[in-house]
């Protein structure tokens, strides 16, 4: 995807460096203390879905991912975004906006049916996330139920995504539990 102030590129391992710098400039260096931070510890973010922004000079100036996630036992397939970040200066020009579109729009073409994520919602309201129910779905961890966000790639998918929100690792080690008493 290319506009005249930027184009959207898959990454590649020669960025990692760069998009790690991103994300400390944009987060701070704490960032990994987040929920959604250790939500992904320990995995890969899943192959051809993360994305970088170059300017018209090559610079760095924007990043998104895709994760897989599980939630509950038997929910539908779902992924986490994030981290999305911006370079500060280049904020404000639908570069956010554009990353998410483009990452979602190759995330229901390879087949996947809800996104998650963790963030403002009248920003992600933009385009198209709504808040899960509160208790509904539960991210590990400290958390605000207001910030979690989903979008449906397939119609009606929310209704059966029910329970902890857990890493692929985690769901294939764990037995599963939950304190609601459905299962
Ligand atoms: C949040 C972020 C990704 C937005 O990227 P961006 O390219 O600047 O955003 P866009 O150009 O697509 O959209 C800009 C619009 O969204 C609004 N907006 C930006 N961040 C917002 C937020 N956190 N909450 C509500 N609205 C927000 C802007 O005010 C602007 O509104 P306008 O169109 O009415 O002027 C970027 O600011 C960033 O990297 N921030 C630091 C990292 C971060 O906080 N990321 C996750 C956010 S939960």
């Amino acid at each position: 995807m290319t506009n005249h102030k930027f184009h959207i590129l898959e990454q590649s391992d020669a960025d990692h460096a760069g998009v790690e710098h991103l994300l400390d400039t944009a987060f701070g260096i704490d960032r990994r203390t987040k929920t959604s931070y250790r939500l992904r510890e320990g995995e890969k973010p899943l192959p051809g879905l993360s994305f970088i922004a170059r300017d018209d000079e090559n610079h760095l100036i924007g990043t998104i991912s895709f994760w897989q996630i599980h939630i509950g036992e038997m929910g539908p397939d779902a992924i986490l975004l994030g981290p999305l970040a911006v370079m500060s200066g280049r904020q404000n020009n639908g570069l956010g906006q554009a990353l998410m579109a483009h990452g979602i729009k190759v995330a229901k073409k390879t087949g996947h049916q809800l996104v998650v994520l963790v963030g403002d919602a009248p920003y992600y309201a933009r385009i198209g996330f709504k808040q899960i129910p509160t208790g509904q779905v539960i991210m590990p961890g400290p958390n605000e139920p207001e910030r979690l966000l989903y979008l449906e790639l397939k119609p009606g998918v929310i209704e059966t995504s029910t329970g902890l929100i857990r890493s692929p690792s985690r769901y294939r080690t764990a037995p599963f539990r939950n304190n609601h008493g459905s299962k």
